[in-house]
């Protein structure tokens, strides 16, 4: 899955096998000395990731070894395998940072509400270096006033508003889509990423800045958001994309300047007409450089679910045909229509993995100590996979959601209610619009999808890079049994 820190890896082993054959014919007395140096490294480092070892008294079970911490990385199941070994509550190394796991969406949600003065959010360096700091890390203070006022600039009407754009960048983007298809070598297919990343562009675009296509300052701030993406979150901010911010800034300014001047005459809604609802101060500097990272965040949270959709219907295709007829009898209830139930399940077998916080002060939770400095890892995926909760919990099962209404204990893919979640209504209205416009085509998954993922223990999963769909307008009745790729294949 690594093949960069594979090669690299072998080539330190390889010279690290070079320099104590050289060292043993040339230099021997060398030789011994870096063989003790390893001992004493190898002694040390055993005796303190060992249970017994001072100042591990009343931590949870588990191993802080460097190279668990490694073999966790391409090992999706490895925190569901820590739970079934040493129970719930268990620790970890990550690299050098040191992790309590712990699993079940109610004992995490008691953890963090009982002991919220002891836990802290686990800012990334970037939230430093804008104004005011990223809305999910804020202090206190700051976030008693946008916290309420980011949740309702991003409720329903921003959501409503930009479904229009949403479906039309949907049509196309399918239908280009499939016309690829057309001209891709022997059937191979194509990988959604390109088209699926247009989609949540576009929508996010018109919901959050009333940036729709057709406007002025569409290219502008496409191009500069390509110049974003290219930022890895986790480092500070680089040259180029600290000047894209800047100049993006400046746009989004303008964008309010101009919608602001044109409040009266019915402006569809965006997050900045409705901040400034809300306040009249805002938006201000705060406010454009968190709907910026916003942006940033979720064109990368929003593609993987649509993505994560594409997959799991190619694999049950019997649910395809099941959107398509139950789509025909209207209904108002949320868990009652399919395309909700099948978002709800794609989020909890795919696209909800982990919260993470930082330990402010020591205390203890389930008989265990947690010690100041640590992070705790509330690991989502797992425990949306409990079969005491969720029966046959593999198993990509739409009607789950139908038979049982699982609360916010046991089922919670956006998050705990302090800081959880503002995108879930805006989330639903780009998925379920896709599921609509994807109900028009046949597909079937093509390549490998095994998932995968960065070497990096916060990285989220994906479908492999192999990933691909073949995919087809739906024809009628009497050609699509002819012709569908999937009869295709059948044949
Ligand atoms: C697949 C889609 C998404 C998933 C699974 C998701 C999940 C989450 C989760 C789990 C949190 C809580 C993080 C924590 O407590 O550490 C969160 C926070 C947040 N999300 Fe999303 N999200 C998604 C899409 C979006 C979208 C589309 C937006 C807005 C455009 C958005 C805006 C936010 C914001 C602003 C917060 C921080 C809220 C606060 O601290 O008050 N999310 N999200």
């Amino acid at each position: 899955m690594f093949p960069h820190v594979f090669f690299a890896l072998l080539s330190v082993e390889l010279f690290c096998i070079a320099s104590a054959i050289l060292f043993a014919l040339f230099l021997p007395v060398g030789f011994h000395l870096l063989t003790l140096a390893a001992a004493v490294y190898l002694t040390v480092a055993a005796w303190r990731n060992h249970d017994a070892s001072p100042g591990s008294a009343g931590l949870p079970p588990g191993s802080l070894s460097i190279a668990r911490s490694i073999a966790a990385l391409p090992d999706r199941r490895y925190y569901q395998e820590q739970t079934r070994r040493h129970g719930p509550v268990f620790k970890m190394a990550q690299f050098h940072r040191r992790v309590i796991c712990v699993t079940g969406i109610e004992r995490s949600h008691k953890l963090f509400r009982d002991h919220a003065s002891s836990i802290g959010p686990c800012p990334l360096p970037f939230s430093s270096e804008i104004s005011g700091g990223f809305l999910r890390y804020m202090n206190d203070e700051t976030y008693e006033r946008y916290g309420p006022a980011f949740r309702r600039a991003l409720s329903g009407p921003i959501a409503l508003s930009a479904v229009n754009t949403t479906r039309s960048t949907t049509k196309r983007q399918l239908t280009l889509m499939a016309t690829d298809c057309g001209k891709s070598s022997e059937g191979r297919g194509v990988r959604p990423a390109a088209y699926v990343a247009e989609i949540v562009h576009d929508a996010l675009a018109a919901a959050l800045f009333g940036s729709t296509p057709d406007s002025d300052s569409y290219n502008e701030m496409k191009t500069l958001f390509s110049v974003m993406d290219e930022q890895d979150l986790n480092r500070r901010l680089s040259r180029n994309t600290k000047s894209a911010l800047a100049d993006l800034r400046s746009l989004v300014e303008k964008e309010v300047e101009r919608l602001q001047s044109r409040s009266d005459h019915g402006e569809p809604a965006c997050a900045l007409t409705e901040l400034h609802r809300t306040d009249p101060q805002m938006p201000d500097a705060v406010c454009i450089d968190n709907l910026i990272f916003i942006f940033k965040f979720s064109t990368a949270n929003v593609p993987g679910l649509l993505h994560w959709i594409l997959q799991l219907l190619g694999e049950n295709p019997d649910w395809i045909g099941r959107i398509r007829q139950e789509r025909k009898e209207a209904t108002d209830s949320r868990k009652n229509d399919i395309v909700n139930r099948v978002i709800m399940e794609t989020l909890r077998l795919a696209q909800s993995e982990y919260l993470y916080r930082t330990i402010k002060s020591d205390f203890e939770f389930e008989g265990f100590r947690f010690p100041r400095g640590w992070l705790i890892r509330h690991c989502v995926w797992e425990s949306h996979r409990d079969p005491r909760i969720f029966e046959n919990a593999e198993r990509f099962d739409p009607d789950r959601h139908l038979l049982e209404d699982f609360p916010r204990q046991e089922y919670s893919p956006f998050g705990c209610p302090h800081h959880g979640c503002n995108g879930v209504v805006l989330t639903y209205m780009i998925a379920r619009t896709f599921i609509e416009e994807l109900a028009g085509y046949d597909w079937i998954a093509s390549g490998d999808s095994k998932p995968e993922r960065d070497f990096r223990h916060w990285s989220h999963w994906r479908p492999g890079a192999g990933f691909g769909v073949i995919l087809r307008p739906v024809q009628s009745e009497s050609a699509e049994s002819a012709e569908s790729p999937r009869h295709a294949e059948r044949s």
